[in-house]
């Protein structure tokens, strides 16, 4: 007989609380049970990638206990929906088919995906040929969705001579648009307009901006230079730009789950468009395995258990991500939208109010974060669950050791956490028991980060459904957007705090 959700979760309430210490001597086959390496590509291209949760309190009989709360959340049928391309969020009555554009989806949507890619591709290689004149540097403004992702990527996969120089600006101080003018040359420079709904204030602000640096620096047809990506293509026109540089997404497609879309477009003119395809490839091999697996064997679906094991039994407020890979140090900024603009939701897809939701995702670098943060997480009065991701592969090509220093640093830092250490002196004593999860790449390469990305929005998803909320909406974000507008136009009062701070700044 299926439980309810609410019987559910009072079954995990029920479970006895040993230490990780305790659950690795209790069973010899702990880190078989619960580290599985995922072998993904098709033929030639295998990669893996191993996820190791022994270090967390994950047991077999939490894990069944989650099974059955993953099925009286009708996880499969909310997966089957999503991938279907039918409407997952209620409350804008739209499908979720980012995984459609790496051809895993409703038919007509991954052939309308493709259609549009192959748009792309033309571009892109129009422009790699110098169909547009010389192309050194892109600057792509758009923010959010329209930039966390594809500045990720381009870090992450484009720093060995890149194609094209890729600037990503997102914020509307114009400190950071003037550090990209500094870095480009006008006559060289393309212009990317990233913004699913054309109308954001930020990007379109900054478009202007960068459409009037090129006239001043005496570029004839700045317009001209314009490439547009967005699901509002008929606002792209009226803004001025040439239908055949309008490269268009579906509107099913959510900004935070959109680099797999036109908005990728930077990623591919910076590494080529073989490895922004072997980056949708990675990313439908993910969506593959978590489409077809069932329960623990799901790795997304696992890490939602270890999310929500963490957040709601344990109370924890905050998960931190931390890459042992300087290629991924955008990685948390790019996950704290993912995850906190998804599940940062107080009510349920019923209306009803629900308990705690998203965790704070924050996180860094590694080494540097040991240096700054970790004191915190080894001696501070939080209990923060913690991911490490690494690579097997170095990213570098200087002396191995220093790659073997890095591994060996992430390593030892979940053993410290799990270990701990006692002593006579309080100031000394490490209580230990702190949970880790770590995730170990072959490589990093195209197809593997694919792959990492897409793992983490399945997590996401898995975690709403469970939470029986809607990560797809994002209303939240609002009401802030409103009261600027407000401001902008004028004639309205605020709080007195505001009003004295609009006056201190002669704004409004
Ligand atoms: O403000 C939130 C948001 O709507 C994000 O969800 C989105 O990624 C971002 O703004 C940018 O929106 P757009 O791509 O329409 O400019």
């Amino acid at each position: 007989m299926t439980l309810t959700r609410d019987e559910a979760w009072k079954r995990l309430a029920l479970h006895p609380d040993p230490t990780l210490q305790e659950l690795f001597d209790a069973d010899r086959d702990r880190v078989d049970k619960l580290s599985t390496r995922l072998d993904l590509g098709n033929g030639a291209e295998r990669f893996g990638i191993v996820f190791d949760w022994s270090k967390t309190h994950l047991t077999d009989d939490l894990l069944a206990d989650f099974e059955g709360l993953a099925e009286a959340a009708n996880f499969p049928e909310m997966r089957r929906r999503m991938f279907a391309g039918e409407v997952v969020n209620p409350t804008e009555q739209r499908a979720a088919e980012h995984a459609a554009l790496r051809g895993v989806g409703r038919d007509t949507s991954v052939e309308e995906a493709e259609a549009l890619r192959e748009r792309m591709k033309l571009l892109v290689g129009a422009i790699h040929e110098g169909a547009l004149g010389e192309v050194r540097h892109l600057i792509h403004v758009g923010i959010g969705g329209s930039a966390l992702g594809p500045a990720l990527a381009v870090d992450a996969l484009g720093r060995d001579e890149p194609l094209v120089d890729v600037h990503v600006v997102s914020n509307v101080d114009g400190v950071a648009l003037e550090e990209a003018f500094a870095a480009c040359d006008p006559a060289t420079t393309l212009l990317a307009v990233a913004s699913k709904t054309f109308t954001t204030i930020e990007t379109m602000t900054n478009a202007h901006s960068v459409l009037k640096w090129l006239a001043d620096s005496g570029v004839a047809d700045p317009t001209g230079r314009v490439v547009a990506l967005t699901a509002s293509p008929e606002k792209a026109v009226e803004w001025g730009v040439d239908e055949t540089r309008i490269l268009p997404f579906a509107e099913s497609v959510g900004g935070r789950y959109s680099l797999w879309s036109s908005i990728g477009f930077p990623v591919a003119v910076a590494t080529g468009w073989e490895d922004f395809q072997a980056m949708l490839d990675g990313a439908a091999a993910m969506d593959r395995h978590f489409r077809e697996a069932d329960g623990r064997g799901n790795l997304p679906l696992r890490a939602a258990f270890a999310d929500l094991f963490y957040t709601r039994l344990r109370g924890c407020q905050t998960r931190a991500v931390f890459a042992y890979d300087e290629r991924l140090r955008l990685l948390p900024d790019y996950l704290q939208q993912l995850e906190m603009e998804s599940n940062g939701k107080s009510v349920g897809v019923d209306g009803e109010p629900v308990g705690p939701t998203a965790p704070i995702t924050w996180g860094g670098v590694g080494t540097d974060a040991q240096h700054a943060v970790f004191q915190l997480l080894h001696q501070g009065t939080h209990l923060v669950p913690v991911d490490f991701i690494a690579s097997v592969e170095a990213g570098d090509t200087l002396d191995p050791a220093h790659h073997t220093i890095l591994l060996m640093n992430c390593f030892a830092q979940g053993a410290a956490l799990m270990a701990g250490r006692g002593s006579d002196d309080p100031a000394r004593r490490y209580p230990g028991d702190r949970p880790s999860a770590t995730i170990l790449c072959d490589d990093l390469d195209p197809a593997t980060f694919g792959a990492l990305i897409a793992f983490h929005e399945h997590r996401t998803f898995a975690n709403a459904v469970m939470l029986g909320i809607n990560p797809f909406d994002q209303f939240g974000v609002e009401l802030g957007k409103e009261i600027a507008k407000k401001i902008e136009r004028g004639g309205e009062k605020f709080d007195p705090s505001t009003e004295a701070l609009l006056k201190a700044a002669g704004v409004g």
